[in-house]
């Protein structure tokens, strides 16, 4: 079994030009995992601290302090590895080491043992039974804390690839209603700069009517039949629009302010009048409550909890007690180590939770994530549409294709 013989650490940057950090494991003197830690910018009160104090380096002092407690083991073990990283920090959040370093130490690890046995990472993390791709979420318009003022106040709009026979089917589709989009905003907005935000999707000066009009119009122009061949699917992410003082959603853009009733009703009808097959953090990451008023009405729904659930298995244990949502995304630096994330992942599906694992909007080139959403048994998978680091994730499912393993799309 391959062990750890060497760790590197150093400071890179992320697709938003940040500082974060990249790990090297190496096993057995030769096979290299490397593996760079992603940031949000939506991120949830809950999640685990990133940094500790703030400062990269600081994160690498704890980890080159610490170096010898990883030398021998077995790369391929995240929970030897999650219980030394808890020897060094064992606080509930990791302020002490930081996620990052929990992040990217614990998933380079596996990435070198994965090199090591010469197997793709994901048959590290399942061993057998059936591999299937998650349907690709293609992000193609944004707004809120990925794209600046004059955009919508909703962060993403997505469309779902229902339909899709293959992965290959499913990536043509979402890039040709991307490609579609421009056309449709353009003719609205004779100025459209063609601007995009963090993940690659189109910010154009809209509200968020106009966004879903635009994105339902670039599916039928494409000749994709809404509810058959293609969904649509929106990630309200409203964490970012609550405000706690007035215990109100701010639309600052649209100049509008919505009690919590009126959210509901305003999800609601969103989810009906375009046949939302996906509905993120339609409330804040506060509101069980009314994510079960919404989860009771929408069965149909993936009533999803990103900022809600923040990858915790408290969280989802609460969650699961007021019948909260039907869906959680799986984003691994919320958690901290990869054997948080697994264990998440373990229990959402043991509750019927269907995951849906996802990327963060400041990224890296690596392609892990594919093999965690495969391995979790990920209904979908949050990689955005255009970019190198979305793009890097979505060839890798191609690649993936050739390989034999794979049984088809998952079904939603
Ligand atoms: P983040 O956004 O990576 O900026 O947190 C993604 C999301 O909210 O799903
Ligand atoms: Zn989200």
């Amino acid at each position: 079994m391959p062990s750890i013989t060497s760790i590197t650490g150093r400071v890179c940057y992320n697709s938003r030009g940040q500082e974060t950090v990249e790990i090297d494991v190496m096993t057995d003197q030769k096979y290299l995992g490397r593996t760079c830690a992603p940031s949000g910018a939506s991120v949830g009160k809950y999640e685990v601290v990133n940094f500790p104090k703030n400062k990269v380096d600081h994160a690498l002092q704890m980890l080159n302090s610490n170096i010898n407690k990883f030398i021998g083991l077995e790369a391929s073990d995240t929970e030897t590895i999650f219980d030394t990283l808890r020897t060094i920090d064992d606080t509930s959040d990791y302020s002490k080491v930081g996620g990052a370093i929990a992040y990217a130490l614990s998933i380079a690890a596996v990435d070198s043992a994965a090199k090591a046995l010469n197997v793709p990472m994901l048959k590290v993390l399942k061993k057998n039974g059936i591999y299937r791709f998650p349907i690709p979420l293609g992000n193609v318009l944004g707004g809120g804390a990925h794209a600046g003022p004059g955009t919508p106040d909703i962060q993403e709009f997505l469309v779902v690839p229902i339909g899709a026979k293959s992965i290959n089917e499913a990536l043509r589709m979402n890039f040709e209603v991307h490609r579609e989009l421009k056309n449709v905003i353009e003719h609205k907005d004779k100025e459209f700069t063609y601007g995009r935000g963090d993940e690659g999707a189109w910010a154009p000066k809209m509200n968020d009517v106009e966004a879903l009009d635009a994105v339902e119009k670039a599916c039928n122009n494409c000749g994709f039949k809404i509810d058959k061949d293609i969904a649509m699917g929106v990630d309200f992410a409203t964490s970012s629009l609550w405000d706690e003082n007035s215990k109100s959603y701010v639309y600052i853009r649209s100049g509008r302010k919505f009690t919590s009733a009126r959210q509901i009703e305003f999800v609601s009808n969103v989810i009906k009048d375009y046949k939302l097959i996906y509905a993120e953090d339609p409330v804040h990451e506060e509101a069980f409550e009314d994510m079960a008023e919404l989860t009771k009405r929408f069965r149909n729904v993936y009533v999803t909890g990103d900022d809600l659930l923040v990858t915790n298995v408290e969280r989802l244990e609460k969650a699961k007690k007021y019948n909260a949502c039907n869906a959680a995304i799986l984003k691994v630096n919320q958690a901290g180590s990869l054997h948080d994330a697994m264990d998440f992942s373990k229990k959402a599906n043991e509750n019927n939770i269907r995951l849906i694992t996802s990327h963060r909007s400041g990224e890296s080139i690596d392609t892990h994530l594919v093999h965690i959403a495969i391995a979790t048994n990920s209904k979908m998978i949050k990689s955005g549409v255009l970019g190198g680091e979305r793009i890097s994730k979505l060839n890798e499912m191609l690649r993936l294709s050739e390989t034999g393993l794979m049984d088809g799309m998952a079904e939603v």
